[in-house]
């Protein structure tokens, strides 16, 4: 009793003052955010829609119309030219396509990747997510230690390796499509490449108990990203978040399960694949001085892996099959070398790879009209002139591949797929194609996913006929990566092959 009344004859007089030292906060924070304004406003770029949030309300409200906001940024890089400057809260981002400056920033390992991302993919809710895996890991020992004994499982030698892999679960995804022109039923192309993508990367039967969370999760990554603090405060989204942070548990106590089964495997001195999850095994160092963090961390690299490896390539091969069904000439380019390379040949081999150099061109087009990561962004940590505006350290600079790609001065009549763009003899696009990052952060899964990319559809080209479902959209879904907003739905027929 006697503390409530103490209490309730101090709220009166706390009250004020709590309002008071609140007040004066948010004024120092509107000063704070003044003085960013007074220091990088000289940067030209698109009025603010207001002073707190800057440019974000124009952002978000893209993303309410299911738009692409790397569009947004086009039109401002053509508007407000190569470098240009969003506000959001007290950050400043600077939008940079400037071949000289990409080249300089994201080649050098001086530059770090942003906190203001970047440390957002380190929970989701709550629950770990890519913590300091390879994708997140900001401090360059920390990366380094882990690029360093990640990449022999990446190594020309060790895909070469895999090339069986690669053809054994294509063969599956071939089966499936047989099935679909035998019953003539529409096939959803960016389902079914879901499936054989996520197969590839982990080899183990049991992923398909994680295939609908990784949906979920790569969903709310995206919304996470877009609505970082409104999203969960609303009720209406409380079940949501309780099934993402529940499916990201799942991924990762999966992804244990796995690890210890092959664990005690290495222990017992098995012969086991030298694939991914070893590696993983091996990057959290020493067994006996395993530490609850150690463990941890090999989860992060588990759910990396997982993610960065599967949505990437799926949505690629979507893309190409779309283009190609929208596009006959090229599309029957492809199927003639193919035809010349592999012919009814049912096992691709690495060499027979190398020499489908049209169907490479076809894959890198479609990267280069729909990066399927389609940027990345670093801390600016040292003052910097870029195309002759001073830029003040303490900015996120940003790339974006599918920005730079779509811009004239880089690539001729930007909109048309045109795959000669990459004939070997072209000349090599100069610091504006990225759609696997540049320098040492650049994406350590390249090859594989090409390798990959191009046994698909090789198989595809050599054994069916194909034409899109008339009447579907061609747009972009931009869920932090892009993916045909149609799935891309197709009419399968075999080839009749003499
Ligand atoms: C078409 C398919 C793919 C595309 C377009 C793609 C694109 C990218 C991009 C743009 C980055 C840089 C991300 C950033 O700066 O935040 C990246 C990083 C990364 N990717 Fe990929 N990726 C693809 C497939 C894969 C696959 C199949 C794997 C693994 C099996 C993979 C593993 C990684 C890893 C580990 C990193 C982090 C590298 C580091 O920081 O050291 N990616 N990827
Ligand atoms: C094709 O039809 C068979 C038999 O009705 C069915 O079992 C199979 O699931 C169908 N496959 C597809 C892809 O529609
Ligand atoms: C989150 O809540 C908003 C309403 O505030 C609703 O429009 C939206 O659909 C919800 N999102 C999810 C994924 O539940
Ligand atoms: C394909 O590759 C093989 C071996 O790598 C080579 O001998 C052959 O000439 C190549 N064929 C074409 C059409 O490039």
């Amino acid at each position: 009793m006697a503390i409530l009344s103490v209490l309730s004859a101090w709220i009166p007089l706390v009250l004020p003052l709590f309002l008071c030292v609140f007040f004066v906060a948010f004024l120092g924070y509107c000063l704070y955010i003044k003085y960013v304004h007074l220091k990088y406003d000289h940067i030209p770029g698109p009025p603010r829609k207001s002073f707190i949030l800057g440019h974000s309300p124009i952002l978000v409200e893209v993303m309410k119309k299911d738009g692409v906001v790397h569009d947004t940024f086009l039109e401002w890089a053509e508007t407000y030219g190569p470098v240009y400057r969003i506000n959001i809260l007290h950050y400043v981002m600077i939008g940079v396509y400037c071949p000289e400056a990409t080249k300089e920033i994201l080649m050098s390992p001086k530059y770090p990747k942003d906190k203001f991302l970047y440390k957002r993919l380190f929970n989701l809710f709550g629950q770990r997510f890519l913590g300091n895996g390879l994708v997140t890991a900001l401090d360059h020992e920390q990366w380094y230690k882990q690029r360093r004994i990640m990449d022999p499982a990446f190594s020309s030698l060790y895909l070469r390796g895999l090339t069986s892999t690669f053809n054994e679960r294509a063969d599956k995804l071939m089966d499936k499509l047989s099935e679909h022109a035998e019953n003539k039923t529409v096939a959803n192309m960016l389902h079914l490449f879901n499936c054989v993508a996520l197969d590839v990367i982990t080899k183990v039967q049991a992923v398909f108990v994680g295939y609908n969370c990784v949906f979920k999760i790569d969903f709310t990554v995206a919304h996470f990203i877009n609505h970082p603090i409104l999203f969960q405060f609303k009720p209406q989204n409380w079940s949501f978040i309780n099934e993402v942070r529940e499916a990201s548990h799942l991924l990762r106590s999966t992804g244990a399960q796995w690890i210890n089964q092959r664990k005690t495997a290495m222990q017992n001195g098995e012969d086991v694949p030298k694939d991914i999850l070893t590696q993983i095994i091996k990057s959290a160092g020493q067994e006996e001085s395993m530490t609850k963090e150690d463990e941890e961390f090999m989860l992060d690299n588990f759910v990396t892996f997982f993610i960065a490896g599967q949505e990437t390539t799926a949505n690629q091969l979507s893309f190409c099959v779309m283009e190609l069904g929208r596009h006959p000439d090229i599309l029957e380019k492809a199927r003639k070398e193919v035809d010349e390379v592999i012919g009814m040949k049912r096992e691709i081999s690495y060499d027979d790879l190398g020499n489908l150099t049209y169907l490479s061109q076809v894959l890198k087009e479609t990267l280069r009209l729909y990066p399927t990561a389609p940027g990345t962004s670093r801390d600016l940590i040292r003052d910097m002139v870029i195309e002759g505006v001073h830029i003040p350290k303490g900015v996120t600079c940003m790339f974006n591949s599918y920005t730079s790609c779509r811009m004239e001065k880089f690539f001729k009549d930007p909109l048309k797929f045109d795959p000669d763009r990459f004939h070997p003899d072209a000349p090599k696009p100069y610091y504006c194609y990225y759609p696997f990052a540049l320098g040492p952060r650049a994406c350590l899964g390249q090859n594989f996913a090409q390798l990959e990319a191009k046994v698909v559809m090789a198989k595809l080209l050599q054994r069916f006929d194909f034409t899109l479902v008339p009447g579907q959209s061609f747009d972009i879904k931009d869920t932090g990566t892009l993916r045909p907003k149609s799935g891309v739905p197709c009419i399968i027929k075999h080839r009749h092959t003499k």
